[in-house]
């Protein structure tokens, strides 16, 4: 898709439904992302999200995890079928797999992943489930900048979400969700504009060190 002849050109890779990816994509055509989502990867064959990217008619990379001897191999496939479109920003979008430091090394402070928790707070899996057991009054979702550590980026901005008494799992993960289409567009336009940048580690946001997330 093309919205502006001048757009940074964006990589964003998916491994599930793509809600995260339909929210970018509409941002968009809304004119508040300036980006141009020039391909969509999936490790997934099967990702819902890839029939959002077909009828965008964006560009498609299906690269399947099986048949790699390791991460280092599979990370190098990945890098090749995305170095065709020149990205200058990969947007991670529910995209399931662990970056190897190599890969993130060679997109250094090019790459935004969406978290479905309060950051630094339950990094990896099941996060709501876990909030929840542990009595947390507040859940939310992050985007951060993705270094080689899973999770442990620097965080660009935040959005939180109450836990209600009678949540379970799946309807915090659903609120949680809801807030996470209105937070990816508005990091990414920020990586857009140029007004967050990551630099040795740290983000900033207009030339300042970012001590702690933006607040949505
Ligand atoms: C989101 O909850 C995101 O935070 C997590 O994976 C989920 C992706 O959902 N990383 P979708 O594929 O964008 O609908």
């Amino acid at each position: 898709m093309n919205t502006r002849r001048t757009a940074l050109s964006a990589a964003v890779l998916i491994s599930g439904g793509g809600s995260n990816l339909q929210a970018l994509i509409d941002a968009c055509h809304a004119g508040t992302l300036d980006l141009d989502i020039s391909v969509v990867l999936s490790n997934n064959p099967a990702a819902g999200g890839l029939e959002r990217a077909r009828r965008e008619k964006i560009p498609l990379e299906i690269v399947a995890g099986s048949g790699y001897a390791d991460r280092t191999s599979y990370d190098l496939a990945v890098a090749r079928a995305l170095d065709r479109y020149q990205p200058g920003l990969l947007i991670l979008a529910g995209f399931m797999r662990i970056l190897s430091a190599d890969f993130v090394r060679r997109y250094e402070g090019r790459i935004l992943n969406i978290h479905p928790s309060l950051l630094p707070a339950y990094p990896g899996l099941h996060t709501h489930q876990r909030a929840i057991e542990a009595g947390e009054k507040w859940h939310g979702a992050t985007v951060h900048f993705v270094t080689a550590e899973l999770d442990g980026g620097p965080a660009i901005i935040q959005a939180r979400v109450p836990v209600l008494l009678e949540d379970g799992a799946e309807s915090l993960a659903h609120r949680v969700l809801e807030v996470e289409h209105r937070l990816y567009p508005e990091a990414a336009q920020l990586y857009a504009a140029g007004r967050v940048v990551y630099r040795r580690g740290e983000a900033y946001l207009d030339g300042n060190l970012l001590r702690a997330p933006l607040q949505l």
